[in-house]
């Protein structure tokens, strides 16, 4: 039986955070929930148990608790407290993957506010030089955590890294909550993913974009 992997969510209150931490619940995983309001965090930890009787769920008190008994840290925090989250975390990430869910928008949501040269995940690789940063789950609404599948196909998530073992973890991780892995390129594609989901964002405040079967083109 496979073993039983621990995944730590930083945020874990938040929209991203909380729809990862439910659907995550029915998988073979053990999860340590961590966010700055521990009464929201204890709510959403009832509210898993409710939903996955047998989900194996709880609230940590710190980030460096968390991730200290991670196997897998979700980075589920908006861009801008990624600095202030490493410098927490640093010495217990080590040779851990950390997923960079991050979409470093502007505060108007109509420009990224990282440079072309880099991205969010490339710039959390940086904090976490010792750490096997994957980028997912960023070009997946929050809202659309819970209809994977759509018309009798699972919907496109992509992932990027360049640790081969840490990509073959996530991909697993992201089949585990109904959603079909597909694997970019390395770190440095996390540039496009991240602009990918600027532009899904301009269509859909533009258009009401229909996005989840815009990035089903791959499988028609
Ligand atoms: N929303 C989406 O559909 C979506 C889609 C793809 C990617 N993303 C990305 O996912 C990330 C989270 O987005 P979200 O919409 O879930 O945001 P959100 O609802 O505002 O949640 C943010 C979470 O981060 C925590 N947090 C904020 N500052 C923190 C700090 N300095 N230290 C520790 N925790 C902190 C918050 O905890 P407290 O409230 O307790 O402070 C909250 O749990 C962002 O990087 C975003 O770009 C979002």
């Amino acid at each position: 039986m496979q073993t039983k992997q621990t995944i730590a969510i930083i945020g874990a209150t938040g929209n991203m955070g909380s729809s990862l931490a439910r659907t995550l619940a029915k998988g073979n995983y053990r999860l340590l929930l961590k966010a700055n309001q521990q009464e929201k965090l204890v709510e959403i930890v009832n509210q898993i148990k409710e939903e996955t009787p047998g989900a194996d769920v709880e609230a940590a008190l710190c980030p460096k608790d968390a991730s200290w008994e991670a196997d897998i840290i979700i980075a589920a925090i908006p861009f801008r407290a990624e600095k202030e989250v490493a410098e927490k975390i640093r010495d217990y990430a080590n040779q851990k993957i950390v997923i960079s869910i991050a979409n470093p928008l502007n505060e108007t949501y109509d420009s990224l506010v990282t440079p072309p040269s880099t991205s969010a995940a490339e710039e959390l690789q940086m904090l976490l030089p010792h750490a096997k940063v994957v980028k997912a789950f960023n070009t997946t609404f929050a809202a659309d955590f819970f209809t994977p599948v759509i018309n009798g196909k699972q919907v496109d998530a992509f992932l990027a890294g360049d640790d081969e073992e840490a990509l073959g973890t996530v991909s697993e991780l992201i089949s585990t909550i109904g959603f079909n892995p597909i694997i970019a390129g390395n770190l440095s594609v996390s540039r496009t993913l991240e602009n990918m989901q600027l532009l899904l964002i301009q269509l859909v405040k533009r258009y009401n974009y229909n996005w989840q079967a815009g990035w089903k083109i791959l499988h028609n």
